[in-house]
């Protein structure tokens, strides 16, 4: 899913001058999920990630996907070269209607989460040491 998903942005990446970089760990254990929903939570990642990386230089922009196992979970990540999420922030981007762009619905990320929840995973953020923001989620291995 990943994989197609960024197939699919990828000339979105390319208008954007955004390099765009998989991780993902060579034997993943199998999950069980709604493939279009799964997408949606991928491509609204990227997308974010995407919009804030316009405020940064071209060299500088940069997204790596990564996928690992972890217990009885898969856990993927979304990291950016962007500014980060500030620390008031970082307890609202999750509301619905929170957006701090001018044409943002504030609806991306209220929707990844339900989808997480309703997989029975969960997906929070943080600010990575380097700076640039991490979104995680998990989803459980199929039993
Ligand atoms: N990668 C990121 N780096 C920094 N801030 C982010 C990042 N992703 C999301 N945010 C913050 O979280 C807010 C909410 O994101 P969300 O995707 O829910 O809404 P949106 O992108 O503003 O609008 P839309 O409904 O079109 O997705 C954003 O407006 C932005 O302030
Ligand atoms: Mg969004």
């Amino acid at each position: 899913v990943v994989k197609d998903t960024i197939g699919l942005l990828k000339s979105e990446l390319v208008l954007k001058g955004v390099a765009a970089r998989l991780d993902l760990a060579g034997r993943l254990p199998l999950v069980l999920g709604n493939a279009t929903e799964l997408q949606q939570v991928v491509l609204n990642l990227v997308l974010n990630a995407i919009d804030v990386l316009a405020s940064n230089a071209p060299l500088g922009r940069q997204i790596v996907i990564s996928a690992v196992e972890n217990g009885e979970f898969v856990r993927c990540s979304v990291a950016d070269s962007g500014p980060g999420i500030g620390q008031e922030q970082l307890d609202r981007i999750f509301e619905p209607f929170f957006s701090t762009k001018a044409k943002g619905m504030g609806m991306g990320l209220a929707i990844c989460h339900a989808i997480i929840d309703a997989h029975g995973g969960r997906l929070w953020a943080e600010n990575a040491p380097t700076g640039g923001a991490i979104f995680h989620f998990t989803l459980p291995r199929n039993k």
